[in-house]
């Protein structure tokens, strides 16, 4: 079984880049079913979720490759095809976003459902009231998702929650659509206005991207783009937290500052220093570190992707520290497996009380999802001898050379 093992005890420090999101890149890149002849999208990461999407939009009709491990082409000059892969929508919950821009394209999307993950049953429930209201025929039946619109008409929207994965499929339908659309409670999300930005280089015209109401105005064709992707920010956020946990002093370049604030803040409060660059965000360890309570929320409140990597560092804090998960409603598999290395955690509904440990202890660890991983990691850079963690397909699917950026800033991991 592939694992990895970490020799916990060294401080990290140094410099490292941060890839491009791999949140904004999977919708930008299904976006590219709206966008007709050839597209150049840059600041792509090289990790698994993406190859599933492409492998789903080789399948659908376009031709997309990775060009190099960073720029991925889109052709998109064949007919679309309707229905997307059984196997590949249920192991990656994002190819659903192609649901929407196929309907806006092609009138018929037939997609298989997602269903839920270890971390929530994640419904899909606010993406097709989003395309109901658009005009869609939604038909469900032997887990596939039926999706008929002759034509889609603009309307208003109200998400009853500003879901990431709604509001950008919804948008992206809407951009297809006649006359305007109006999306209230839209996530406001970083990657929602990275997609929009994408979406208006094509031709799109988006309004009020980053704010609770995104405004559409449906246009009747939209054109290739090239386009770069944003910094991945919870990759960035994870390697300032290596730099935390191991009282390190360490610089993520190539970052956008105001998409870490929710994180940086709760650093400073907890002790550490932080230091902006233009482009670039160091932490550098002060002698303390003392517990925060964090409560997970909607961009701009703390990510939720970022709980499990904060739970491994508040671990190592002076004090207890409360995280309250309101995002998903089974976000603390982690805490089981830092439990497994001496953490004191106390886990109840959407609560954890972090308890001050004395020391962590390297340990044989499983990832269950790819945060969780990103936490096992973090917490085996501290702990005393030898953690192995086990189930790194989860951390692939999501980070771009974890293990190989951590070891540049002075870890000792092997495989
Ligand atoms: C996206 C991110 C994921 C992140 C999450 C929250 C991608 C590819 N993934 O996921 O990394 O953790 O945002 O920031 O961008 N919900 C419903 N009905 C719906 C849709 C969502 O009830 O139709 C609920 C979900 O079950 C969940 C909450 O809303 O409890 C947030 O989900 P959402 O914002 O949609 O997350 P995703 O887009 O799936």
């Amino acid at each position: 079984m592939p694992k990895l093992t970490i020799e916990g005890g060294h401080t990290l420090s140094g410099t490292v880049t941060a890839s491009g999101s791999k949140n904004a890149a999977l919708p930008i890149l299904a976006s590219c079913i709206l966008l007709d002849g050839q597209s150049t999208i840059t600041n792509i990461p090289y990790l698994k979720d993406i190859v599933i999407m492409l492998r789903v939009l080789n399948i659908l009709g376009l031709r997309a490759e990775y060009h190099n491990n960073n720029t991925v082409k889109v052709w998109n000059q064949k007919k679309i095809k309707h229905i997307a892969p059984y196997d590949l929508v249920t192991s990656m919950r994002a190819s659903f976003f192609v649901a929407g821009p196929i309907m806006a394209k092609t009138g018929y999307a037939k997609i298989p459902l997602p269903g839920g993950c270890c971390i929530g049953s994640r419904p899909i429930d606010l993406h097709l009231k989003g395309f109901k209201a658009l005009g869609a025929s939604i038909n469900i039946e032997h887990g596939f998702v039926e999706l008929k619109a002759a034509k889609l008409v603009g309307t208003r929207i109200y998400l009853d929650f500003p879901s990431v994965g709604a509001t950008e499929n919804i948008m992206m339908a809407a951009c297809l659509a006649e006359g305007e659309t109006i999306i209230e409670n839209a996530a406001q999300e970083p990657e929602i206005t990275d997609l929009a930005n994408a979406l208006i280089k094509g031709g799109a015209k988006i309004k009020g991207s980053g704010t609770s109401i995104i405004t559409v105005y449906g246009v009747r064709s939209l054109k290739g783009i090239e386009y770069s992707v944003i910094p991945d920010r919870v990759e960035a956020g994870t390697l300032l937290i290596a730099g935390a946990i191991t009282k390190g002093d360490v610089t993520v370049e190539k970052v956008n500052n105001n998409h870490l604030e929710p994180l940086n803040q709760k650093l400073i409060e907890a002790g550490l220093e932080i230091k902006q660059g233009i482009n670039s965000t160091r932490v550098i360890y002060k002698g303390v570190l003392n517990a925060v309570n964090i409560e997970t929320l909607p961009f701009p409140g703390f990510p939720t992707d970022m709980q499990a990597q904060i739970m491994a560092l508040l671990c190592t804090a002076k004090g207890t520290s409360v995280i309250k998960e309101t995002i998903f409603e089974n976000r603390f598999m982690h805490a089981h497996e830092l439990k497994r290395m001496g953490a004191v955690i106390k886990t109840e509904n959407h609560h954890a009380f972090v308890y001050e440990t004395e020391h962590l202890s390297g340990a044989e660890v499983k990832i269950t999802d790819l945060r969780a991983g990103a936490a096992l990691i973090l917490a085996g850079l501290v702990a005393r001898g030898h953690t192995t963690v086990y189930g790194l397909k989860h951390l692939n699917r999501g980070y771009d050379n974890l293990p190989q950026k951590l070891r540049s800033l002075g870890g000792i991991l092997f495989v």
